[in-house]
């Protein structure tokens, strides 16, 4: 499953691109609005900084607008992908821009009806707000279980593009139904990484490792070192290290050459 960050602010999509963790970028009206800065501009930076989709949302209420604006972004950079509402309106707009070839998203979807019609419309994306649903009491992943099945039952091409992400247990849910994508924003892509075992593990192997002397691992570090050997290991490196070169109880217990004899 894809993984894109939703937000449209460059800190935020430079950090998540340095750790190799994102696909693409969405945004919308509100998301760009925040950043206080050109459109255009900004636009334009989020497409060189992420190699991949970045969805910027029509603001037109009629096709003929939205199908303008789509061609003017899609001139923008080849990242583009117009998001165009779930209206009739957005329907036209979508079929028009997609048989121009400019790859549309159809957002703010709700229904899986909604989401059958956007594909049949030709949308390259398709982006169901489960967040949304959860909050007013409807089963927001049920709906990706069930576009899902149409899309598979059907063979539509288009991609389910999970938004609206509140918390780690919609993304894991969306990989397991299968989902192309999930976007998110930047502090739910925080809690993907994070686990409490991770971190205390890693606090007691650099405590562990700080029992080295310094001054002999500095040198090793800076490749200065003179000695001709290891310094000796603290006793809790020691241990983990012989049970691994052991790899467990069976060759633990085997018997040695000198024992067989
Ligand atoms: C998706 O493209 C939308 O920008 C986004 O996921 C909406 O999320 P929200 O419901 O948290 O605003």
């Amino acid at each position: 499953m894809k993984i894109f960050l939703d937000s449209a602010n460059l800190t935020e999509i430079r950090e998540a691109v340095s750790w190799g963790a994102i696909d693409g970028v969405t945004t919308n009206p509100s998301l760009v609005a925040k950043e206080r800065r050109d459109f255009f501009p900004l636009l334009k930076e989020i497409c060189e900084t992420v190699n991949g989709p970045v969805s910027m949302e029509t603001t037109s209420r009629e096709a003929t607008g939205m199908i303008e604006e789509g061609r003017i972004f899609a001139k923008l950079h080849p990242h583009i992908v117009v998001k165009c509402p779930l209206t009739k309106e957005g329907l036209k707009a979508t079929r028009a821009l997609s048989r121009e070839k400019i790859r549309v998203n159809v957002t703010l979807c709700f229904s899986a009806t909604q989401a059958l019609l956007a594909a049949k419309a030709g949308a390259s994306f398709v982006s169901p707000f489960v967040g949304r649903l959860d909050d007013i009491s409807a089963d927001g992943m049920g709906l990706i279980r069930d576009i899902k099945t149409i899309y598979t039952n059907y063979h539509f091409s288009t991609q389910i593009l999970v938004a609206s992400v509140r918390h780690p247990l919609h993304v894991v849910e969306a990989a397991r139904i299968g989902a192309d994508i999930a976007t998110m924003p930047f502090a739910v892509l925080e809690a993907l990484v994070k686990h409490p075992l991770t971190e205390s593990g890693l606090e007691r192997f650099l405590k562990d490792w700080e029992q080295l002397p310094q001054e002999g691992k500095a040198a090793w570090l800076s490749g200065k070192s003179t000695a001709k050997s290891p310094s000796p290991l603290p006793a809790s490196t020691a241990a983990s290290t012989s049970t691994r070169a052991g790899s467990g109880k069976a060759r633990a217990s085997a018997p040695t050459v000198s024992q067989r004899r």
